[in-house]
């Protein structure tokens, strides 16, 4: 199935639980803002899992609490802080997967381009730290403006001799994620077996999910269409709106983050049937990065799914070319961000 592995079926997940005490597998995962409102709820999630032996927590504070007091659950892995930049390269030395939610998130009225002045400059300094302690990791971005924030990152691993397309990933399992439980909520479909791909980037229209290609195959009248869209496209606002003021989403896109970080993991340790969306350098399209569906492989990104994007209704296409222009101007800020002289 076409599908990630995270929240598969019932009973994997069962096993999971289960099983959380026996080490299968030992990657070593750095979350680096870990302190925060996703960064800690991510690492509770994959401390849980039995594929990790070491859990490096940074962040520029408050870090010592949260590892010491996730050291205790009886997991297999170890858990470390570390605290500001000195800290920072023994953090990041010899781990397979690196997660990054450091940044500042939205306040009603804000769009995630609004937060690109702080954030740029954030992904930029963690992500040469990156470059020069764990080039091969597998690279996780959620600070926002994904859309800026992941070109910035390649960028960065350019200029520093080290980019490999295959492992720089732009996280939007959260959209997925929502996708899966709006759809099946309104088609009273049973979760577990709705999966719908969702392309393009991470940020208003340029969200797009094809409903036209959810599993397992449902119809959908026009309105819909229109609405599911709408709501998918407006997920994180609802959220940011409802927590008025305080944040934006945390919870559900630790869950989303884990599930990818699951998956990353999954393909590193040889599972052959590992897809999940992702905001990748891609040439499904002219835009340099787009977000689809890949095939993941122990070596990040082994095939995109282009037929996700084939055969779309007339609705998807016209949503398709209505993106292309945001996506193209964000990923170029993004460019040349990383490419100003200092
Ligand atoms: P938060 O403010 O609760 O936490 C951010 C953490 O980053 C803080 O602990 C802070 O100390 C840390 N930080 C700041 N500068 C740092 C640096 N230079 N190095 C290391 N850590 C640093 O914010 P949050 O709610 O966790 O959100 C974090 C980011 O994730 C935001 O940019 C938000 O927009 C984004 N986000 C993305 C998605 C997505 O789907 N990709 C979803 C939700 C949130
Ligand atoms: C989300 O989709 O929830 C995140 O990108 C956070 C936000 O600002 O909406």
């Amino acid at each position: 199935a076409l599908r990630g592995t995270f929240p598969l079926k019932a009973a994997k997940q069962k096993e999971a639980f289960h099983y959380n005490l026996q080490p299968q597998a030992s990657y070593k995962v750095a979350v680096l803002g870990a302190a925060g409102g996703i960064g800690q709820p991510l690492a509770l999630l994959i401390k849980m899992s039995p594929l990790v032996s070491a859990l490096h927590l940074y962040d520029i504070a408050n870090v010592k609490g949260v590892a010491a007091d996730l050291s205790h659950c009886n997991t297999p892995s170890q858990v470390l802080d570390f605290t500001g930049p000195a800290e920072l390269a023994n953090c990041l030395n010899g781990v397979d997967v690196v997660v990054i939610p450091a940044g500042v998130p939205r306040k009603p009225g804000m769009t995630r381009d609004d937060l690109f002045n702080i954030n740029a400059g954030i992904v930029k300094s963690l992500i040469e730290a990156v470059a020069d302690n764990c080039p091969d990791a597998f690279i996780h971005i959620i600070s926002n403006p994904v859309n800026s924030t992941v070109p910035i990152a390649a960028e960065v691993l350019k200029q520093k001799g080290v980019y490999d397309p295959k492992k720089l990933f732009g996280v939007t399992t959260l959209d997925v994620v929502r996708a899966n439980t709006f759809v099946s909520q309104k088609k009273n479909l049973k979760l577990i077996d709705v999966d719908v791909p969702v392309v393009g980037g991470h940020a208003g229209i340029t969200i797009l999910p094809l409903l036209s290609k959810t599993q397992p195959a449902v119809s959908f009248t026009d309105e819909e269409i229109e609405q599911l869209t709408v709501r998918i496209q407006n997920a994180g606002t609802e959220v940011v709106e409802a927590k008025a003021g305080t944040g934006s989403a945390t919870l559900s896109m630790a869950y989303a983050a884990a599930r990818f970080v699951e998956s990353s993991l999954r393909a590193l340790n040889g599972d052959a049937d590992v897809y999940e969306c992702s905001f990748v350098q891609s040439d499904l399209n002219e835009l340099p990065f787009f977000a689809s569906r890949v095939k993941l492989g122990k070596k990040g990104v082994e095939t995109f799914i282009s037929s996700d994007l084939q055969g779309l209704t007339g609705y998807e296409e016209k949503a398709v070319e209505g993106l292309k222009a945001e996506l193209k101007a964000s990923i170029g800020k993004g460019i040349a961000f990383a490419n100003k002289q200092p």
